[in-house]
């Protein structure tokens, strides 16, 4: 009898590691409420809540955890080491006084992606409120705002997760307490104060900026873009390359915006040569938002260094603080201190303000 003939499998797209590809990987392309739930026999009895839902270390907290295929089909494995491509999804909902569920307000994971991270052994994590931005404390904080990134290779979630001894996985491991009495408390990240030399730390090798978001693109008018992710400046002949972190771009959409504290941005600058390709990195400039730093300009710290990290010194006096010639020209693009995608911004920069020597 002849076999029934199966069709070819299909390659299925792996997303990439941006915070929109594997958001809209999960919920678009293999929706993550189509994967198998973390196998219940591997959930320890004492840690269910109900049916599905297992009790979480945060109070008052209960999770659903689902699987891909590829993480389902090693996670018997003893040593565990979950293939490549293996995504774990934990759906977080608050319990409600009469113990019935509130809406879910978290959507937490974490992607095995191969080369992303010798030291988490290739984990990338991930978290998104329900809208697909970053979630929110129960406190209402921004999430990233206390604890650091939410999205990457080195964040808060990897601090506690490598503790389990389990590739990352806490639920089943031999280490689970459902009291948590021995579970590490999460870091909260060490943001940098406010002084040259601890933004260029901070900014190089805790969370070194070539690691964060470009500008989002699609904010970026056409008209100013180079190349790729280089668009136009105002210094004629020089291009920049412009990052958020990912408390900026928690908020980035929001209308009118105002990014939370935290948030920084960074523009690094490159001179065209005369044969059209760029020439090495000239300038790191870039804004951070301290609580309490500045009323006059929106509590944003301007910075500017040469690629060895000293403080620029310019024509136009110091570059670096609260009040210098960047606040000046960039308070007018009324947009958070934003240019690129102001209502107001002009490739031709004529109405652009001259900056004002300090
Ligand atoms: C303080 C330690 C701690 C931190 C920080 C933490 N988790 Fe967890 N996580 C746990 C524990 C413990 C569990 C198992 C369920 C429970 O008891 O809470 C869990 C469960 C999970 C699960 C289900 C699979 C599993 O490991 O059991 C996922 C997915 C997850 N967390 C993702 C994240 C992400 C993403 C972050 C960062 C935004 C994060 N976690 C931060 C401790 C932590
Ligand atoms: C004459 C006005 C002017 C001055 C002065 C100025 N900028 Fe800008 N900046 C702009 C404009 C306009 C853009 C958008 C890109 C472009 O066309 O140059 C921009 C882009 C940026 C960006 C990318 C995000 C954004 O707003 O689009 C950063 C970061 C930045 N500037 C930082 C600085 C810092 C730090 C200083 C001081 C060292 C400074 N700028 C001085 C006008 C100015």
């Amino acid at each position: 009898m002849a076999c029934a003939s199966k069709p070819a499998p299909v390659a299925k797209p792996i997303p990439a590691v941006t915070p929109g590809d594997i958001w809209k990987y999960i919920n678009e392309d293999q929706p993550y409420q189509n994967w198998s739930t973390f196998p219940p026999e591997r959930v320890p009895a004492d840690a269910v809540w109900k049916d599905d839902y297992i009790n979480l270390w945060i109070e008052g907290e209960v999770a659903k955890i689902y699987m891909n295929s590829t993480a389902l089909s090693a996670i018997d494995k003893a040593p565990r080491d979950l293939p490549y491509g293996s995504i774990i999804i934990a759906e977080v909902y608050p319990i409600k006084e009469d113990e019935t569920l509130a809406e879910c307000t978290e959507i937490a994971g974490f992607y095995k992606v191969e080369g992303s991270t010798a030291l988490y052994n290739d984990w990338v994590s991930f978290a998104y409120a329900p809208d697909g931005s970053m979630p929110l404390l129960p406190d209402g904080r921004v999430m990233d705002a206390v604890y650091g990134p939410v999205f990457g290779t080195k964040t808060f979630c990897h601090s506690c997760h490598e503790a389990a001894e389990n590739d990352f996985i806490w639920i089943d491991s031999p280490k689970y307490d459902v009291e948590h009495t021995q579970m590490p408390a999460p870091v909260a990240k060490p943001i940098p104060a406010v002084t040259p030399g601890d933004i260029w730390n901070y900014i190089n090798e805790d969370q070194p900026y070539q690691d964060w978001s470009p500008f989002p693109p699609e904010r970026v008018p056409a008209d100013a873009v180079w190349k790729d992710d280089y668009h136009n400046t105002h210094l004629e002949g020089t291009v920049a390359k412009t990052y958020v972190n990912s408390t900026a771009l928690s908020a980035i959409d929001k209308a009118p915006r105002d990014l939370p504290y935290g948030s920084i941005i960074v523009a690094e600058y490159y001179p065209i040569k005369e044969d059209g390709t760029l020439a090495e990195c000239t300038a790191i400039a870039g804004f951070y938002k301290v609580e309490g730093s500045t009323a006059q300009h929106n509590d944003w710290v301007s910075f500017a260094y040469t690629p060895d990290g000293s403080v620029r010194d310019v024509d136009y006096g110091p570059v670096f603080g609260t009040k210098t010639f960047c606040h000046s020209c960039h308070e007018a693009a009324e947009n958070d201190y934003i240019w690129i995608d102001s209502p107001k911004y002009d490739v031709e920069h004529t109405q652009m303000p001259s900056p004002e020597k300090q």
